[in-house]
């Protein structure tokens, strides 16, 4: 069936209400758009779950620093729509900044600032208020709702977790697993930046992150020792220069002490100019 697009927030409103009184669930996919297979996975598992799939696209000023790419950010609404319809898509919502926003900037902000304001917060320290306050407004604006989101972005996923049980909202958060190239670069709509000799060093990232997983499943359990192995593989790629790696508890995103039975592990990392996140969990049987 052709995706029915829709900008106005009301008109999305009325929509959803009548498709919750006839008894249909509705699953929802935020995304900012230059959609990849990593996002159509996710538009996959809300239409395998729910009656009504909505995708949002609105690049979110309010989650870019002063010096980032927002003005650059990659946009293609045709090849969205497309992918979005090949992917059982009923409605895709694609608000301007001023229906999002039309009194300018926020004065109304969410944080989550023990989240917040480690790994990504450190060098982006306004990103998560600014993530976090545009997902509560689409999660208001859709309502009820199952919302998917990509273990890709986890400490997104983990951020987006608190803040729904803390203020309690209408949504099950479900976290889909990460979509990767046959190399293991994690997909990303940033991945576009890279040259072609970045693109064949960038696998270093994912897999300096396996490496480190075989030496926790062999009995290491301390996270330094795990972050200075993740630091030797990414200092051997010359194109490569590590911001940050970490072995850390999967909720609160804390080091500890020691490794247990679960941790993840985070890693942050510029090839060339593109600076590429990944992560990947890590179970001792
Ligand atoms: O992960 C993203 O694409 C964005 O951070 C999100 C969740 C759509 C909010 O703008």
């Amino acid at each position: 069936m052709k995706v029915q697009t829709i900008s106005a927030i009301d008109a999305l409103r009325q929509t959803l209400d009548q498709h919750r009184a006839a008894g249909r669930s509705i699953g929802f996919v935020p995304t900012m758009g230059f959609l990849h297979a990593g996002h159509g996975s996710l538009m996959d598992a809300a239409a395998a779950s729910n009656d009504i799939t909505v995708a949002s696209i609105f690049v979110n000023p309010l989650q870019f620093g002063a010096n980032e790419d927002l003005s650059s950010y990659p946009r293609d609404l045709e090849n969205d729509t497309a992918l979005a319809e090949a992917c059982d898509v009923d409605l895709l919502f694609v608000p301007t900044v001023e229906e999002m926003y039309p009194f300018g900037p926020v004065l109304t902000s969410v944080s989550v600032d023990a989240l917040a304001h480690r790994w990504e917060g450190s060098t982006r320290p306004t990103h998560f208020a600014g993530m976090a306050t545009v997902v509560t407004k689409l999660l208001s604006i859709i309502g009820p709702c199952a919302a998917y989101f990509g273990e890709k972005d986890y400490q997104q996923l983990a951020i987006i977790r608190r803040f729904v049980a803390d203020l309690s909202l209408p949504v099950d958060v479900v976290g889909c697993p990460i979509i990767r190239a046959d190399d293991g670069l994690a997909l990303s709509s940033r991945n576009t930046y890279l040259e072609p000799d970045q693109r064949v060093a960038a696998a270093v990232v994912n897999r300096s992150l396996r490496s480190a997983a075989s030496l926790i499943e062999g009995g290491e359990t301390d996270p330094e020792v795990v972050m200075a192995h993740i630091a030797t593989i990414i200092d051997e790629e010359p194109l490569a220069e590590l911001d940050y790696a970490a072995a850390v508890d999967p909720d609160t995103l804390e080091v500890p002490e020691q490794i247990g039975d679960h941790c993840r592990l985070l890693i942050a990392a510029k090839v060339g100019k593109p600076r590429l996140i990944d992560n990947l969990g890590v179970t001792r049987v």
